[in-house]
């Protein structure tokens, strides 16, 4: 038996490689100082072993924790990887072959026909981590599996990814290959998903599992807004500060599958990776093929340690570029404004404004570009519509920054609008089926990515406008999901490839484009949060959380949000009221405190708002440069549920040496009896005295954590935010 025992700081993750060659589970958890763990597997135990009881292989399939799961010889379970070989089956026999150990992370990549994609993956230095490569082998059709394994050295992660490599003679299709699996010793655990609609996005969802299957998915060809690619399985009794949490996130950006299974043992299978629905990948002998990465985080410490953890990690080993560690600029955007209706006057206009102000940087939305009036158009035309930004880009730009302001950009790069110069010249362009009528979403269709013509031809595009001008910051949206899946390039024993060839096609024009152009921010969007993963993560430092501003409903997006990803990473400005989503009106102090735990800026037409709103700005750009450190590098803590008691909010941010925190509480509705809360603070040092900078009082990080602080407020959606320092 060879044991894999990998170590992280709390954590432990163990398997072994079988006398017979099967990989086997053994345990996932808190940390156990033991370097061998064998004595778990029950090997002496019949049936449980093939050695003692070869009669009753079949129960030993059935029954046993398995790294990567086959179909077809006995394992009844969902399985992690099935392909269709040429003579027609799907049965597989993975046996270990070797490993090897390597330090730090190593990149992942997918070979082409015409390019390599470098996959988005955490990353690590050697001195950061350690990786263990597992290769399995089914001997009758050559496949081999990579498993590969990465501890992190100072945080509780495990990243795990699979490459398939065919070493037969014969070509083959895989029809399922997910990122990982990890069979549980239980099946006590509440399932965490992150689900939501346009504009909802991310709302937490909590239930127990149950025996049988219980999945999320997209099959949208993004990771979408109905389920976001990450889920959570936490015992029973977790809540924020106790209890046992184990997460999972894949790194992916397009159709994805997450399932608990609990099996007739009452264990827990977890699988994700890749949606195998709609998926084929042909495999030529020799060729490989990358799986994404799913990234695991473990907490014995609740589900808000959790949360922490993916917040380091992403902040450290995901985002990359000039952004990573800056506060980014604030800014105001046009489309709640303005939506289709300005021109380069209308911009100035609001840029004077808004720079007497204090915002940094006018970001110019949809509707600048060929000769778009109305989302039913020009999508493909990225050049300047002349009659709207009268004078020229570069005017506009120089006007901007002659403001002393930064100047960023709407595209959306993806889509091609049937009134379009681009689908005259190339209707074939559109991922589309030949006999099926072309479903049309916001007037448009989808480009196929998967074609390095159409890719060359948008980023050429795009290139022309970023060089003709001094622009900082690009939006990059996608405002419909795929239909009639199939490419006027690609072969018929490919076409189901095409899900995932539109991810990587995707990939390599923000490649090309973070690559080109280290300078520009880049922020992610997807008809507000359709595509907040961490796929998307690796490449903007930010993405548009949800179209939905309104400062009460964002409490819900963005608590959801953040049981994955980091504050830092949300978009979340103050627009106007009554609210374009939900016509609700809210003080401008509210909407401020809220968006302040984002990446804040504006979305409103700043000459036309209240002046008594117009005046808050400054104050507000002040606060929020007093506490944006604190939320782009601090601790997070959430104190209320937004989702069991909707009559508040609040939540802290602590600096990682406890030093100072920011505290934020939002009152929903305003009810009898409740006028003055006691609300207990979190992530303090017990022991040292901290300044409360609203009241002056002086008291114990103990006090202040384990009895509280009094809240007063009256009337519905207000707020407050309170300062704290250590003495
Ligand atoms: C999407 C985005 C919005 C805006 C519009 C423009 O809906 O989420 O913020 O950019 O597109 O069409």
């Amino acid at each position: 038996m060879t044991l894999f025992t990998l170590t992280g700081k709390g954590v432990t993750y163990a398997f072994a490689a079988l006398e017979s060659g099967h990989l086997a589970h053994i345990y996932y958890g808190k940390r156990a100082d033991d370097e061998d763990l064998s004595y778990l597997l029950r090997l002496d135990e019949n049936p449980f072993t093939p050695k003692v009881n070869k009669r009753d292989m079949g129960t030993f399939m059935d029954t046993t924790p398995f790294e990567y799961p086959v179909h077809g010889t006995g394992d009844y379970r969902e399985p992690a990887i099935m392909l269709m070989d040429n003579k027609g089956m799907s049965a597989l026999d993975l046996r270990f072959v070797s490993y090897e150990i390597t330090k730090g992370k190593p990149i992942l990549e997918q070979k082409l026909e015409d390019m390599t994609v470098r996959l988005p993956a955490t990353f690590a230095e050697e001195n950061e981590a350690e990786t263990v490569a597992v290769t399995l082998e089914d001997k009758r059709t050559g496949l081999n599996v990579i498993l590969y394994y990465t501890v992190f050295a100072d945080l509780d992660v495990i990243t795990r990814s699979v490459k398939l490599i065919n070493k037969g003679a014969e070509a083959f299709d895989v029809r399922r290959v997910l990122s990982a699996c990890v069979d549980l010793d239980s099946d006590q655990y509440d399932f965490i998903t992150l689900n939501g609609s346009w504009a909802r996005e991310r709302v937490m969802e909590r239930c127990r599992l149950h025996h049988g299957k219980q999945s999320i998915d997209s099959v949208k060809g993004e990771s979408s807004h109905q389920n976001n690619p990450f889920a959570a399985l936490v015992s029973h009794t977790a809540d924020e500060d106790m209890g046992e949490a184990y997460g999972f996130n894949l790194v992916y950006s397009g159709n994805f599958f997450a399932q608990a299974e609990v099996t007739q043992h009452k264990k827990t299978r977890f699988l994700m990776g890749i949606n195998p629905f709609d998926f084929s990948w042909k495999l030529e002998p020799s060729a490989e093929f990358t799986a994404p990465e799913l990234v695991m985080v473990y907490s014995s410490e609740g589900i808000g340690k959790m949360s922490r953890t993916f917040h380091d990690l992403y902040r450290q080993h995901l985002i990359r570029g000039e952004y990573k560690d800056k506060r980014r600029p604030i800014l105001i955007n046009n489309w709640e404004a303005t939506y289709f209706n300005f021109d380069t006057d209308k911009l100035i206009g609001i840029a004077k404004q808004a720079s007497e102000l204090g915002i940094e940087m006018l970001v110019m939305d949809d509707g600048w570009f060929g000769h778009r009036d109305s989302d039913n158009s020009s999508l493909g035309d990225w050049f300047v519509y002349e009659k709207k930004i009268n004078g020229g880009l570069k005017h506009l730009v120089d006007e901007v920054n002659k403001l002393g302001m930064k100047f960023g950009i709407w595209f959306e790069p993806e889509m091609i609008s049937p009134d379009s110069e681009l689908y005259k010249a190339h209707p074939d362009w559109a991922i589309q089926i030949e006999g099926l009528p072309m479903t049309q979403s916001r007037e448009q269709y989808v480009l196929d990515y998967s074609r390095k013509e159409v890719r060359d031809c948008i980023y050429g595009q795009m290139r022309k406008i970023l060089d003709s001008a001094n622009i900082e910051y690009i939006k990059w949206d996608m405002n419909r999901q795929l239909t009639e899946v199939g490419s006027n390039a690609l072969p018929a024993d490919r076409q189901r490839e095409l899900w995932h060839r539109y991810v990587l096609g995707v990939y390599d024009v923000m490649n090309r484009l973070t690559t080109d152009y280290p300078h520009i921010l880049l922020e992610n969007c997807s008809g507000g949060g359709a595509r907040f993963d961490a796929g998307m993560l690796f490449y903007s430092p930010q993405i548009w959380t949800s179209d939905d501003t309104d400062a009460i409903e964002r409490l819900k997006i963005q608590h959801g949000t953040s049981i994955c990803y980091p504050a830092s990473a949300m978009g979340a400005h103050v627009s106007d009221c009554p609210n374009h989503t939900v016509g609700r009106s809210t003080p401008f102090s509210t909407r401020g405190n809220v968006a302040m735990v984002g990446t804040f800026g504006y979305e409103l037409d700043v000459t036309r708002i209240p002046e008594a709103d117009r005046n808050e700005i400054p104050g507000q750009i002040e606060m929020f440069k007093k506490y944006n450190p604190l939320v782009r590098t601090g601790d997070q803590y959430r104190i209320g549920n937004v989702f069991e008691d909707n009559m508040w909010d609040a939540w802290m941010f602590v600096a990682k040496d406890k030093s100072e925190a920011v505290f934020t509480f939002v009152q929903v509705l305003g009810r009898p009896n409740y006028r003055s809360r006691r609300i207990k603070l979190k992530g303090l040092d017990p022991e040292r005295k901290y300044k409360n900078h609203e009241t002056g009082e002086i008291h114990t990080g103990a006090a202040l954590m384990n009895c509280g602080i009094n809240v007063n407020l009256s009337g519905d959606f207000q707020s407050k935010v309170v300062y704290f320092t250590a003495e």
